[in-house]
């Protein structure tokens, strides 16, 4: 069977649970969202495109950006950042604050939101503009100049950002934040609010199935620091999830809770889906049904 026509049988394999689950609730944007709504694509690394149903409409990419954020990182710094930010799962929901007091401020991973946080300050310090360093690495790998943030779930992050606040402020508490709390979490919402479609978003990430090269040839990560990202996605990417998409789809892959997943297959391509109703763990309920049937089928996967 065809790429396309396995993409185009997942779209209607997966339609009957388009009903089940629910769209993000917790800010107003993204609670609007319809939620009968799938796009797939699979960007190869030595081939074009192709995706199915709505896999060029855009949507809110919320954490799918912490990947893209974490390799500006790696790329400035290198090794340093583990001294600040564990790379362990979390066994804990995204947004947990249970662990930080134990572990005297140090998020477990990069992926959770206090992880996060301190991947934005970190990218504050190298780059200055943290939100535009990323948008512009995504404009640039996916060769669309419209990529951009969507300014109304930017604010609306911000009004309803309490949780985010609070881990910030206890972080800071640890001295793990070099910048004020309120620069980090103004950058790290303006991040979750970026916006694209499925084809951007595979053709994004199209730099770390190619082992860190970026889309002009040029070097971003070096194989192993690509290997590393890889390693965290698969063991972290997905919150506590993790473990379930490592035995349903055996690839490293984030989810972000407007509905998207971005998948890596090393030396081979990337995999993007949306469909915005969630499971109960925040990642969403067809996208991950339709990576496991693309890896059943295919055989590919990291296993
Ligand atoms: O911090 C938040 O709550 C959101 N802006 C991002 C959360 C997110 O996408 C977590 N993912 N599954």
């Amino acid at each position: 069977m065809s790429i396309q026509a396995l993409l185009d049988t997942i779209a209607q394999h997966v339609d009957p649970l388009l009903d089940q689950g629910r769209v993000a609730s917790y800010i107003p944007a993204l609670a609007r969202v319809e939620p009968r709504q799938f796009g797939m694509a699979f960007a190869p690394i030595d081939g074009p495109i192709e995706g199915t149903g709505a896999w060029r409409t855009p949507f809110s990419i919320q954490s799918i950006s912490k990947v893209f954020a974490l390799a500006l990182v790696v790329a400035g710094d290198g090794e340093r950042l583990w001294s600040r930010v564990g790379r362990e799962p979390s066994g804990s929901p995204f947004n947990s604050l249970v662990q930080l007091e134990h572990e005297r401020g140090i998020p477990r991973n990069p992926f959770i939101n206090a992880g996060a946080l301190v991947v934005m300050d970190r990218l504050l310090s190298l780059a200055g503009d943290a939100a535009g360093a990323v948008l512009e690495l995504l404009r640039a790998e996916s060769g669309n100049p419209a990529v951009d943030m969507d300014p109304e779930v930017a604010a609306s992050e911000a009004a309803h950002g309490s949780r985010n606040a609070a881990l910030a402020h206890f972080m800071a508490s640890f001295g793990n934040l070099e910048n004020p709390v309120e620069t980090v979490l103004d950058a790290y919402f303006r991040t979750c609010a970026l916006r694209m479609t499925c084809e951007d978003l595979a053709r994004a990430g199209l730099f770390l199935a190619r082992h860190g090269l970026r889309a002009d040839g040029s070097p971003l990560l070096t194989r192993s620091e690509a290997k590393r990202i890889h390693a965290v996605m698969l063991t972290c990417g997905t919150y506590d999830a993790a473990g379930d998409f490592a035995y349903r789809v055996g690839l490293p892959v984030k989810s972000g809770v407007g509905g998207g997943l971005l998948a890596v297959l090393p030396g081979r391509g990337v995999l993007a889906t949306w469909a915005p109703a969630l499971d109960p763990r925040g990642n969403s309920l067809a996208g991950l049904e339709a990576l496991d049937v693309f890896t059943t089928r295919t055989g590919w996967s990291i296993f």
